[in-house]
């Protein structure tokens, strides 16, 4: 869908629909006003009846017979003006750009939500626009033989009614769409079979990301992991396959100097059969979203490079199916991480952290002010949290502050989770430095005990999203219009990238 931004006064423009709102229990105010007046009332008459009070996501359509040159218009509702935030713009574009596409309008026209009454600027506006309604049109298609049905709408103009803010609520739309596609291949990553998305094909969806807004990439071989010693993340590639890819990707490398550097890592199980731990033919489906926090720092990523943020930026992505063969790592074995720490493996299903041990070593090269690691880590995080809110976990007051902030802005949600000591005892090892499961309590915990032991920079944090990437068995508390029901949610590239938009505010 292209957008686009152009100046005039909505009630003039020829569309299929034309989108306008109402607070609630508010009368039409501004442009909505204007369109009301062309209508002889008829919004008015709508709120008047009852029939429609503003409601956030409360739809009606109207037709306006020749009054003005639209077709039709969408009336979506604000909901209460005190409990207006920018998200409020997101759901309610999200909410009305979807009943476009039912009613298979081509080309629509929107006001931007918000500015006004609701107190945002035009390039806020139209950010928030822009991303609510990209990230709402998105649909997985998979690999059926029938061809895709047609995408509606076709184009979104946002109507911008004072011309000095074209250029603003451009740069609005512009960060916008960095952000909707960013968050799209995310979503298309975790979505994506486990034949189709390998950690091979994981490095060159990276690589077409990096090209896209121009970010370094460097994509280390199993032969370049041997001779750094990865020896965790290279235990669970072994039974394998499809060869493990440790992907790199450098936003403003060139400045690495002068700039704050921000590491963001993600675990990229391509597939987690939980290898000779192995999991339940039921708690096996899912796992093909094993990868949803390499897929979010991907995106992240090229969000990041999109909206160009002034920063110093490096994605790290171990990726490695966790399969079974007659080469496959066993339980009892004992694996040397890239910093030399010696893990015990109880189970190989808790493979996860294993290549968050070795991508979290290699993060210090960096010199990091903050490294965040995001991963589907832990079951025991969503019998904690459900699929809620992501686990977080952080060495740092201040790092988690910003965490919770984004988390905020982008309704991306995460709750702080404890890095007590007591938790250490539980991964203690009689045959090495540690081992790699705690045992039944405080499964979320002991996993990050265990990541603790990689992490030698003074601001870290670890993100458990395991009931957050939308895996269908786990699917179905969330009633956001811009958040696919089935399939993935992309949760994570907008987190992660609004908390390095934020980093030093
Ligand atoms: N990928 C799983 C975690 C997971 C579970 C993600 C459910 C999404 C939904 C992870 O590798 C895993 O298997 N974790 C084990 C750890 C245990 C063996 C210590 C778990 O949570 O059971
Ligand atoms: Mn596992
Ligand atoms: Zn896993």
């Amino acid at each position: 869908m292209d957008v686009n931004i152009i100046s005039g006064e909505i009630q003039t423009i020829e569309a299929d629909a034309i989108i306008v709102n109402l607070f609630q229990d508010a009368r039409p105010a501004g442009a909505t006003k204007a369109v009301d007046d062309a209508l002889n009332g008829a919004i008015s008459e709508l709120v008047d009846s009852g029939d429609f009070i503003g409601k956030a996501g409360q739809l009606a359509v109207l037709y306006p017979r020749g009054a003005i040159p639209a077709k039709r218009v969408i009336l979506v509702g604000l909901g209460k003006q005190e409990e207006f935030k920018p998200d409020s713009v997101r759901r309610a574009a999200a909410h009305a750009i979807k009943k476009a596409g039912e009613l298979k309008a081509a080309k629509v026209a929107t006001i931007l939500h918000g500015v006004g009454a609701g107190g945002l600027s035009a390039a806020e506006s139209a950010e928030v626009v822009t991303e609510g309604s990209l990230l709402a049109i998105y649909n997985y298609t998979g690999q059926k033989k029938e061809a895709p049905p047609e995408i509606f709408p076709k184009s979104l103009d946002m109507v911008v009614f004072d011309a000095n803010d074209v250029a603003a609520a451009q740069q609005g739309a512009d960060a916008g769409r960095g952000i909707a596609e960013g968050v799209k291949l995310t979503r298309d990553l975790v979505n994506l079979p486990p034949n189709v998305c390998d950690p091979v094909y994981l490095a060159k969806a990276a690589d077409e990301a990096a090209q896209a807004v121009g970010l370094k990439i460097e994509v280390l071989e199993k032969r370049q992991m041997e001779t750094l010693g990865m020896g965790a993340l290279l235990g669970v590639a072994q039974g394998s396959d499809t060869p493990p890819r440790f992907i790199i990707l450098e936003h403003n490398a060139d400045k690495a100097a002068e700039l704050d550097t921000i590491v963001l890592v993600g675990k990229g199980v391509t597939f987690d059969t939980g290898g000779y731990s192995i999991k339940t033919s039921d708690g096996m489906v899912g796992m093909k979203a094993d990868m949803a926090g390499g897929g979010a720092v991907i995106g992240a990523m090229r969000i990041i490079g999109a909206l160009k943020l002034p920063f110093h930026v490096v994605g790290l992505i171990p990726a490695a199916d966790n399969m079974i063969s007659g080469n496959a790592y066993r339980p009892q074995e004992v694996l040397r991480a890239s910093n030399g720490v010696t893990i015990e493996i109880i189970s190989t299903d808790a493979e996860g952290r294993l290549l968050l041990a070795d991508a979290l070593v290699f993060a210090s090269r960096y010199k990091p002010a903050a490294v965040v690691d995001i991963a589907t880590l832990t079951g025991a995080c969503v019998v904690a949290l459900g699929t809620v809110a992501a686990g977080m976990f952080s060495s740092d007051d201040k790092l988690r502050d910003s965490l919770m902030s984004a988390a905020s802005r982008t309704t991306e949600k995460v709750w702080p989770l404890p890095l007590f000591p007591e938790y250490d005892k539980q991964i203690e090892s009689q045959a090495a430095d540690i081992k790699n499961t705690g045992g039944r309590f405080g499964g979320a915990a002991t996993a990050a005990a265990f990541l603790k032991h990689f992490v030698d920079y003074p601001a870290w944090a670890h993100i458990d999203m395991a009931g957050l990437a939308g895996i269908d068995s786990l699917s179905g508390s969330s009633d956001n219009p811009y958040v696919p029901s089935k399939g993935a949610t992309g949760y994570g590239a907008r987190l992660l990238a609004d908390f390095v938009r934020g980093w030093g505010k």
